[in-house]
C-alpha cells in the first residue's frame, strides 16, 4: 500500500505512540527485508475467501495465534506502532506463517479503497481509551466508524471488540445499542466479561489490564 493514500487521506490525524525501543538486528531486518513482501495488497486480498482483519494489533500475539490455529484462513492487520510490527514479523517468521499480510498504518486511509462486504471477521481488541472527555472524538469506535465496518464485513460477518476502560466501554455499548435499534447490528453476546469466541488468547494489553485491576469486557457484533 502506497505512499500516495496516506497523502490522500492526511484529513486523520493519529495520536499515540509510534515507537518507544530501538529496534535490535534482526528486527532491523525483518523490518527491511521481510515486512515488503507481506505488505497488503488489496487486489490480491479481493481475491480471498473470507479474509480477517485485525485493527491495531499490537505486539501482534493474538493475529499470529489465529493465522497459526487456522491455516485456511487469510490474517491482515494494521498497526502504526514500529515495535509492534516488528514484533508480528518475529512471530511470522518464528511460526514460518503464510496467511497473513501486514500494513504499518492507520486503518482508517484505506478503508475508503476497500470493497464492500471484503471481510469474515473484523477485531478490533483493546482500542485507546483516550479517557478525557475532551479526547472522545480520538476514540476509533464512533457512528462512522461502525458505518464502515458494517459495510466492509459481508454478511453475517462478525465485529468483536474488547475493552477495559470503564467510560469506553460504556460509550462502546450506547453506540451498539445505537446501531441495535438501526438494526445493521445484532449483539450476539450479551455476557460481555466472558471472552465468547473461539481460539482467545489474551493480548498483552489485556495481561495489563488485568495487572492493574481493570476488568475486560468482549462485544460480539453480527452483521444482519
Ligand atoms: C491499547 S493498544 C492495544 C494493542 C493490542 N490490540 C492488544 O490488545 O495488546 C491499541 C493499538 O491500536 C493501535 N491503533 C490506534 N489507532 C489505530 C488505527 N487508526 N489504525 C490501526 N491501529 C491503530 C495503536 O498503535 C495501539 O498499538
Amino acid at each position: 500500500m502506497g505512499e500516495k493514500h496516506a497523502v490522500k487521506n492526511a484529513a486523520f490525524r493519529l495520536y499515540g505512540r509510534q515507537k518507544t525501543r530501538a529496534l535490535n538486528d534482526r528486527q532491523c531486518e525483518l523490518m527491511e527485508q521481510l515486512l515488503p513482501n507481506l505488505d497488503i495488497s488489496l487486489s490480491d486480498l479481493s481475491k480471498k475467501t473470507g479474509p480477517v482483519l485485525e485493527i491495531g494489533f499490537g505486539f501482534g500475539e493474538h493475529l499470529a495465534h489465529m493465522a497459526e490455529k487456522n491455516p485456511g484462513t487469510f490474517y491482515v492487520g494494521f498497526e502504526p506502532f514500529t515495535n509492534g510490527v516488528a514484533s508480528l514479523l518475529q512471530h511470522i517468521d518464528d511460526k514460518e506463517l503464510r496467511n497473513i499480510n501486514l500494513h504499518q498504518g492507520d486503518v482508517r486511509h484505506f478503508f475508503p479503497e476497500m470493497p464492500d462486504q471484503l471481510f469474515s471477521a473484523i477485531y478490533l481488541l483493546y482500542p485507546d481509551p483516550w479517557p478525557k472527555k475532551r479526547h472522545f472524538k480520538r476514540r476509533f469506535i464512533q457512528k462512522e466508524t461502525l458505518a464502515t465496518i458494517h459495510r466492509l464485513l459481508a454478511p453475517k460477518g462478525i465485529f468483536y471488540i474488547a475493552s477495559d476502560h470503564d467510560t469506553y466501554q460504556t460509550w462502546i455499548e450506547e453506540h451498539i445499542e445505537a446501531i441495535e435499534a438501526a438494526k445493521t447490528f445484532e449483539w450476539t453476546n450479551k455476557t460481555t466479561k466472558d471472552a465468547a469466541w473461539d481460539g482467545w488468547i489474551r493480548t498483552r494489553y489485556e495481561e495489563k489490564a488485568f495487572r492493574e485491576g481493570r476488568t475486560p469486557r468482549y462485544y460480539v457484533l453480527t452483521k444482519k
